[in-house]
């Protein structure tokens, strides 16, 4: 595997979308996280929204050049929340980590919150290396995108 030799974050911009949505797509990634894909119209309403909200930080992760995922901080029922998401062909580089660290970094707010499947041990990783407390598992019924599951809650600050 190619050694990484640089993570920075940008603001996504309107050409990132269709990587974006192309990456939503994947099917191991939407098992992995338990998040079923937006299809067309949702996702362009989605990232119209997203984009012009000034309250979200949306940003994309460029590791040594490439484009390789996208970081994120948004409020959800008052709780201001991270999410991430990496190219498959970019896994297991440490991407998601440094990522995530330069995130919290920029975003001073405190606590932050996420959540995980139980089961995506990839992310719950990703949150411990950055910081995340554990605050324990919780059982979600399916709503919207999000597929029934237990789900594992973290918390910075
Ligand atoms: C989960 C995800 C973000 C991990 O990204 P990544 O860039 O591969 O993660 P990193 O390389 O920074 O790995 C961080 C740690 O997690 C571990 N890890 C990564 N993927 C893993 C997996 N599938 N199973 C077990 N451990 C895993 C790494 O070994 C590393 O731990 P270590 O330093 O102790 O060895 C990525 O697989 C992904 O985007 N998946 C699809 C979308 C998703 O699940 N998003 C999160 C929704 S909450």
């Amino acid at each position: 595997m190619k050694k990484l030799a640089s993570v920075t974050l940008r603001p996504v911009t309107e050409d990132d979308l269709p990587l974006i949505y192309e990456r939503q797509m994947d099917a191991d990634s939407v098992r992995m996280s338990g998040v079923n894909p937006r299809d067309p119209d949702e996702f362009e309403r989605h990232w119209r929204e997203t984009l012009a909200d000034p309250s979200v930080v949306a940003r994309s992760i460029i590791a040594d050049g490439e484009v390789a995922g996208l970081a994120l901080c948004f409020r959800v029922n008052e709780m201001d929340t991270v999410g991430y998401w990496i190219g498959k062909e970019h896994w297991g580089r440490g991407i998601a980590t440094a990522a995530l660290a330069q995130l919290v970094d920029e975003v001073k707010t405190r606590p932050l919150h996420a959540t995980c499947s139980k089961s995506n041990a990839g992310s719950v990783r990703v949150l411990e290396k950055c910081g995340f407390e554990f605050l324990g598992y919780e059982w979600a019924e399916a709503r919207g995108r999000y597929s029934a599951g237990e789900l594992a809650r973290f918390r910075l600050g």
